[in-house]
């Protein structure tokens, strides 16, 4: 065996994610023979405390307040760029311009507009770039996704894919960067949620053509510090899409994105749905998946518990249960192996591309909102 060629990542934005990824790292062994060993070396963040985290993780040798710091060094491979949405268009230009590797948080660009200017910046550039989402990668959704891209579900009926949690049901809870509009973007929850739910159709070529979109603002304010403060955004999102297919019928496409549905911890699922046969897969049952299928004249939906075989292999017994922690271990797998060349023809993070056609669809959602009508991509 070849020794792994270590990359050295920094982090710009040490908050949630920022940590995850450090404890990505730290778990690295569980995967076979992956080709480089990442190790993140430096993190660039505002905030003291969250500063102060990462110095639990013996790899780091910069902490800084100032991101340049980590577009400017040399020493660093990858970075990995996890802020509020109004930074992104600003840090991924400059990682851009200076030939810097990086998986960006989604949405990828507060907006539109924004996601054109990054996606063109990379383009033109020479760096490898690849937008952050995780959750096709549990076993189950794999399953799913391969049984669609075979073409098994034959001529295509309807597909839904959702997102939603419920930690907007408190009133009460305090307003946050990623409830206003001036950070989190005018497409509120698609931003937060959208990508997720966006990635493993677009990554089956389904691209709708069409737009009708229900928006809606539950919680319109939320305390803060000083008093009652405006809460902007979209909290839920319902998507109607009309769809074009490779037989030339469209079918229907249905994206719901939610940050207030009662009873939802954080369910990601994918169905779809075709005249031969049908997937679908929640992470609240994680652990199966369902596959429809005429038998003998009868219409049967199947369950079947895939078992922890990843998109990577890994050392985990393969009847061991898959969690959220494994599916960003085996994002980053497939980010890092995809950069050295080596991924072969497992699933790949989603694009930059990917990301620049989920944003025409949130900004026809938001089009289609105000004026209750269906808007053509
Ligand atoms: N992939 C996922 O499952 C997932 C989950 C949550 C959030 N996200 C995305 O990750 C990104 C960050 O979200 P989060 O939940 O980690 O937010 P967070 O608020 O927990 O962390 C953001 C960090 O950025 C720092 N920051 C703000 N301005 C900065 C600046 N100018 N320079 C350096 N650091 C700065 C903040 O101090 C904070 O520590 C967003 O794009 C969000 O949509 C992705």
């Amino acid at each position: 065996m070849t020794p792994m060629e270590t990359v050295r990542i920094g982090i710009i934005g040490g908050g949630l994610m920022g940590r995850e990824l450090a404890a990505v790292c730290g778990r690295w062994l569980h995967l076979v023979d992956h080709p480089v060993k990442p190790e993140v070396v430096a993190v660039a963040d505002l905030n003291e405390d969250a500063l102060n985290w990462f110095k639990r993780v013996p790899t780091v040798t910069t902490l800084t307040a100032d991101w340049h710091d980590l577009v400017n060094d040399r020493d660093i491979d990858v970075l990995y760029i996890a802020v509020p949405h109004n930074l992104h268009e600003e840090i991924y230009l400059a990682a851009a311009a200076s030939g810097k590797d990086f998986l960006g948080e989604k949405p990828f660009g507060i907006d539109l507009a924004a996601a054109i200017a990054i996606t063109d910046a990379v383009v033109k550039s020479s760096t490898f770039v690849r937008v952050s989402s995780e959750l096709p990668f549990y076993p189950g959704a794999q399953r799913c996704f391969e049984i669609a891209r075979s073409g098994a579900l034959g001529e295509l009926v309807d597909v839904r894919s959702g997102f939603s949690h419920s930690s907007d049901l408190d009133r009460n809870k305090g307003i946050n960067w990623k409830r206003r509009q001036a950070t989190c973007g005018e497409i509120g929850v698609m931003g937060d949620l959208g990508m997720h739910v966006a990635h493993v159709p677009l990554r089956l070529g389904w691209v709708p053509s069409d737009v009708y979109a229900l928006l809606d603002n539950i919680v319109t304010e939320r305390p803060s510090p000083t008093g009652p403060a405006d809460c902007d955004t979209w909290d839920n999102a319902l998507l109607a899409m009309r769809t074009p297919a490779e037989a030339g019928r469209d079918f229907t496409m249905l994206w719901e994105t939610r940050r207030i549905a009662p009873g939802q911890m954080n369910t990601w699922y994918f169905e779809a749905l075709g005249m031969d046969s049908g997937v679908r897969f929640s992470t609240r049952t994680p652990a199966t998946y369902q596959h429809f299928v005429v038998r003998d004249g009868q219409q049967i939906w199947e369950e079947i518990q895939p078992g922890n075989i990843s998109a990577w292999p890994v050392i985990s017994g393969a009847i061991f249960e898959f969690g959220f922690a494994d599916a960003l271990l085996q994002m980053w797998a497939s980010y890092l192996a995809e950069r050295a060349g080596a991924l072969g023809d497992r699933f790949g993070t989603a694009t930059a591309q990917e990301a620049l056609t989920a944003h025409r669809v949130f900004d026809a959602a938001l089009r289609s909102s105000q004026t209750r009508t269906a808007i053509t991509l």
